[in-house]
């Protein structure tokens, strides 16, 4: 309760930096002010980009799937699930746990929106394939909407294309402030990677018994966002959750409510980018509140998220001559310390593997 009315009195909606579609294909634009201002010192952590082609089209014809395969039978949903991926793939909906209860509050589908098979990572791996530690699944797709895939991978495609043009900037305004660092890795990583994940979330509607998703920082090396659509039942709302939504702390472990434009995609940085750029850009800790506005008038909540990361035998470094201590979280954030996930040397592997062990 004591929560609540402080998310009425206190969370100031923030508008998060804007860049244009046109600005960030401009390899020679220096967006390095702008850039120090969303992810750097002072920074929310969280950007958005307006004007993206097609974007809205693509974004509108995937959200409200999300419903819509959230509402099928429970035993069609259990034959899209993949617990032997650990709910990596496919669909998923009460297996995370927040706060030491199973999570039913969302259902979740996840698919690579790149590559429906996953690439063979060859000998290094056999090990950890043969043990179980790490399983590759294909895509699933669900038969009966038949219309998921193809907008999944349109949109999650874009998202991660944007999300390169984005790193490009972040590179150079990361090499401008420490010229150890290699210059284009994130570039490098999104382009590259293999295993970016889209995440269709569905929020469903019920009573405001907690949050929809705790504070968390994502380990990805940035995370893409939509802005989500409320819907009652299966219609669309014209709806702005003033109050609730995507709350996220600024560096001085305030937290903040993200405004966000229908038209735009957000983009945040993850724990990965954190660590390889020596703490110059940082993870942003965030969760999702749910209003009591949306609760009277009963709305579901869907949006999407592309994670993109390296390629899992990229060595998580920070770069040379920097302190591996400017990586790490700060307590004030009071989310999952670095510290025991995260050391000198680990692969990308290795520290996601932590990651989801701690967060579950
Ligand atoms: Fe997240």
């Amino acid at each position: 309760m004591l929560n609540k009315i402080f998310i009425r009195a206190y969370f100031q909606t923030v508008k998060a930096v804007r860049f244009t579609f046109d600005e960030i294909q401009n390899c020679s634009s220096n967006l390095n002010a702008k850039i120090e201002e969303a992810y750097g010192s002072h920074g929310l952590g969280l950007a958005i980009v307006s004007g993206i082609p097609n974007y809205s089209k693509m974004r509108l014809e995937l959200l409200p799937l999300a419903q819509k395969l959230a509402i099928q039978p429970k035993e069609y949903l259990k034959s899209l699930e993949r617990p032997e991926a650990f709910h990596s793939k496919g669909w998923s909906c009460g297996v995370e746990q927040f706060k030491g209860k199973f999570d039913k509050s969302k259902g979740s589908f996840y698919n690579n929106p790149n590559y429906d098979t996953p690439h063979d990572l060859g000998k290094e791996y056999e090990h950890l394939i043969k043990k179980g530690s790490l399983i590759r699944l294909d895509n699933v797709w669900p038969n009966r909407i038949p219309e998921l895939e193809g907008a999944f991978k349109n949109l999650g495609r874009l998202m991660v294309d944007t999300g390169a043009l984005l790193s490009y900037h972040i590179d150079k305004y990361i090499y401008s402030k420490c010229n150890t660092y290699e210059m284009g890795k994130l570039y490098r990583y999104i382009r590259s990677g293999d295993s970016h994940v889209g995440r269709l979330l569905h929020y469903f509607d019920g009573p405001n018994t907690d949050e929809w998703c705790g504070w968390h920082n994502d380990h990805s090396a940035l995370t893409a966002l939509t802005c989500p659509i409320y819907m009652h039942n299966d219609k669309i709302v014209d709806y702005t959750d003033k109050e609730g939504g995507l709350l996220a702390k600024n560096r001085y472990a305030e937290i903040m409510k993200v405004g966000m434009d229908p038209d735009c995609l957000a983009f945040q940085i993850g724990e990965t980018a954190q660590i390889v750029s020596g703490g110059i850009v940082e993870a942003t800790p965030h969760c999702v509140v749910k209003s009591d506005e949306t609760v009277r008038r009963q709305l579901n909540r869907n949006t999407f998220a592309v994670f993109m990361g390296p390629l899992f035998n990229e060595v998580l470094n920070v770069p040379k001559g920097i302190d591996k201590n400017k990586a790490l979280n700060k307590p004030a954030y009071n989310i999952p310390s670095l510290l025991g996930r995260w050391d000198e040397n680990m692969t990308f592997l290795e520290y996601s593997a932590n990651s989801f062990k701690a967060y579950s």
